[in-house]
């Protein structure tokens, strides 16, 4: 099957990719000429386990190819996959200016009936709108042809993408048009074990159940952080709350992990877009809200904890930080709480010793060269001659720990543990402070 894929960001390169392997022949599109050279050549602009070698197999097969040519791109496809950006514009909304772009440059270019199919994260309604906007510049061109747009989110986390685009949990499209059910059966059918989990839905319900799942695993995670919040004030350990109500299959183990709030280019982005289309349809999503302003309030905790040990006086101390990702298993540092301490460390007068196994190059191309910012070799470059210790992100190379070695390096024996990775009695036996999240005592007021 031949298919297009407008967008070589994050979810367009690893659509593309996945689907050539396959073996639907794919042609991804973009605008960034200088990505496309690069992608040609085999390089990927992004870090994701197994994509690279997954690109160069299906570049060298010729069933992957890249072009910045739209009208080619146009007439390739029978379906047209949209995975272009959607940023948040001034007031949270998903900005769809590249989305009605790409169905603006599909409405000039096509010469047959196509199927659009809706991948980027869009507002309820825009399928409707990408069928204007083509079905606007084919009456502009004059000519009669037939489009058909349906929305099929994506559910891809960042680290794990090629295993949830193979494996996921199920595929959404949202449509009523048998034509586009048979296609995008067609499309997925290689995915045997996705077949039964291929979910036919109208198209709004499809555009909806993408915020949902965000929404609801983004109030997983405030309700967890509001509840390690309480802990810590009443005395009482999160971690084993966290195994007392995990184990209510209700409830369940997953996703219920607190920590210094979550980040990344979905949960916020996403949380906002729904609380904005409330307010479009006059409707107060107050939990929306109170989700939204408990991970604002977590991804301070971290300073207000290191302020508090340091009873204030961060100026000109040095602080050693692990972790600048927004997860483990990816270089993105979008909405990452790390960037939250090091902006309020620096405010302070502090500087910033910090290490990451990915992100470096990608703090050092947000924040460029400064005085008050060391990128160190590794973890323990990090630490030497730091005051204190600060973990914003639970890679594993971080997991085990000499305590006593570390006690040696700080000038002040503390550590702030943003993902609770280690045990606390171990730590405070060899010496140091341990200030985790909602552990008992982690709270200093
Ligand atoms: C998420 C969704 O999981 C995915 O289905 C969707 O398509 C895109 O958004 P991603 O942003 O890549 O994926 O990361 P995810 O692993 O879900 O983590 C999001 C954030 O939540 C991270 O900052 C993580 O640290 C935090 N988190 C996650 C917690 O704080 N506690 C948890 O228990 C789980």
């Amino acid at each position: 099957m031949k298919i297009t894929i407008f967008g070589t960001g994050y979810v367009g390169l690893v659509t593309g990719t996945c689907l050539a392997d396959v073996g639907h022949d794919v042609m991804c599109v973009d605008v960034d000429s200088d990505k496309i050279a690069r992608l040609k050549a085999g390089e990927i602009p992004i870090y994701e386990p197994g994509l690279e070698s997954m690109v160069k197999h299906n570049v060298a097969t010729g069933r992957l190819r890249f072009t910045t040519d739209a009208k080619e791109a146009v007439s390739f496809g029978v379906l047209q996959f949209i995975a272009v950006g959607t940023p948040p514009d001034e007031d949270g909304s998903a900005d769809l200016k590249y989305v009605l772009a790409v169905a603006d440059t599909i409405g000039e270019y096509m010469q047959e009936d196509k199927v659009v199919v809706d991948k980027s994260t869009v507002p309820v309604g825009t399928a409707d709108k990408v069928k204007e906007a083509v079905g606007k510049r084919l009456a502009s061109r004059g000519v009669k042809l037939g489009v058909e747009v349906c929305s099929n989110p994506e559910f891809l986390k960042e680290g794990a993408a090629i295993e949830d685009f193979t494996h996921g949990a199920r595929i959404i499209v949202g449509t009523d048009s048998d034509r586009v059910k048979r296609l995008m059966r067609e499309c997925y059918a290689p995915y045997i074990r996705l077949q039964e989990k291929l979910m036919f839905m109208d198209v709004r319900a499809a555009e909806l159940t993408k915020y949902a799942a965000n929404a609801m695993l983004a109030t997983k995670i405030s309700f967890m952080n509001e509840i390690a919040n309480l802990a810590e004030r009443l005395g009482a350990d999160v971690e084993q709350v966290r195994r007392g109500i995990g184990s209510d299959p209700r409830i369940g183990y997953h996703f219920i992990y607190p920590g210094c709030g979550y980040g990344g280019s979905c949960f916020p982005k996403d949380v906002q877009a729904l609380e904005r289309t409330a307010r479009d349809v006059s409707y107060d999503a107050e939990l929306l809200a109170a989700v939204e302003s408990v991970n604002n309030r977590q991804k301070q905790t971290l300073f207000t904890k290191l302020a508090n040990a340091f009873d204030g006086g961060l100026k000109g101390r040095t602080i050693a930080l692990w972790g600048l990702s927004f997860k483990p298993n990816t270089d993105d540092m979008r909405d990452a709480p790390s960037r939250t301490l090091m902006e309020a460390l620096w405010e302070a007068g502090a500087s910033v010793q910090a290490y990451d196994p990915e992100a470096m190059k990608e703090c050092r191309r947000l924040y460029g060269e400064r005085d008050d910012l060391v990128l160190a070799g590794d973890r323990v470059q990090a630490v030497k001659g730091a005051d204190a210790l600060v973990i914003c992100t639970e890679w594993k190379e971080f997991r085990s720990l000499d305590f006593a070695w570390l006690k040696g390096q700080l000038s002040m024996p503390v550590i702030v543990d943003g993902r609770n990775l280690y045990d606390p009695e171990s730590v405070r036996e060899a010496g140091l402070m341990y200030y985790a999240v909602g552990r008992g005592d982690s709270l200093i007021a």
